[in-house]
């Protein structure tokens, strides 16, 4: 594991799921982490009570909504060193089914939220000539699935994001990665219906989903300290599923 850090860190989506194994992994490390959120208070109350992080509520679609969400982070606990683009929802449908309203939330959310939050804290990172930013895409981005002609675009857009913006902070120290899960063990993948996820889980050659954690200890790595050679790259957390 690497050393302790001190340095503020900010996961999107941060009390639940990958997110919070995030959030959960990096306060472990020393990291000050701020959890964002959009979704259950409830939910946000008892990741706060159980873990001692911060949560912050705002939806990433809105870009002056993230300026202001930043600015009350960073008034709390100091300017962000490393922004981990988590949020993320998924509306499956066949494109025949696909409504506007089913894209767009999607887009607005995964991969607009991403450039919105991106937006509110690069230049502060390049001034200060250090920064870590992930952006959580997904196998599915990589490879298509059926019934996610929304998802798979916004995961495949956060990949060339990703990679454009690592060519843009490449000289100032900031480094700008993707992390690209398989099936993950949360409430995302556990909405899949039953009969889908199986015949998933059986053509994927580890034999099971992946756990939160396993994710966020790529996501640790990334931010580290002595991970700035690593940038415009993404890492596969898949149990080899890209493979078949
Ligand atoms: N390949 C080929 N055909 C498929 C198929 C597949 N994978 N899945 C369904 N079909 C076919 C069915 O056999 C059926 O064919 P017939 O009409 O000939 O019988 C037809 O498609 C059904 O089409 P519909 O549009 O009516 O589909 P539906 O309304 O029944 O539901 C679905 C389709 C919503 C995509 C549903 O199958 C589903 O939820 N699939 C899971 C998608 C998935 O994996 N999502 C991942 C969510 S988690 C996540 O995204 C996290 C991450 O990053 C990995």
């Amino acid at each position: 594991m690497a050393e302790a850090s001190t340095r503020v860190a900010l996961v999107t989506g941060g009390t639940s799921g990958i997110g919070a194994a995030t959030c959960e992994m990096l306060a472990t490390l020393g990291y000050r982490v701020a959890a964002n959120y959009c979704g259950s208070e409830e939910r946000a109350a008892a990741f706060a009570q159980r873990t001692g992080i911060g949560t912050w509520r705002w939806s990433v679609t809105d870009h002056d909504v993230c300026l202001a969400g930043v600015a009350a982070v960073e008034s709390a606990l100091g300017p962000i060193d490393i922004l981990v683009n988590n949020a993320g929802v998924t509306r499956d449908a066949s494109l025949a089914k696909l409504t506007p309203d089913l894209w767009r939330t999607v887009i607005d959310t995964n991969l607009t939220g991403c450039f919105n939050m991106a937006h509110a804290v690069f230049a502060g990172m390049r001034a200060r000539k250090w920064g870590r930013i992930v952006n959580i895409s997904s196998v599915n981005g990589e490879s298509g699935q059926y019934g996610q002609t929304n998802y798979a675009a916004s995961k495949a857009g956060i990949l060339g994001f990703t990679k454009a913006l690592a060519l843009e902070g490449a000289r100032a120290g900031v480094t700008v990665n993707a992390v690209a899960p398989g099936y993950t063990d949360t409430d995302m993948v556990r909405a899949v219906p039953a009969d889908v996820l199986t015949s998933i889980v059986e053509r994927i050659p580890v034999g099971r989903l992946a756990s939160p954690a396993e994710v966020a200890r790529c996501v640790a790595f990334l931010v580290a300290e002595d991970a700035g050679f690593v940038t415009g790259a993404t890492i596969d957390v898949n149990g080899g599923q890209y493979l078949r």
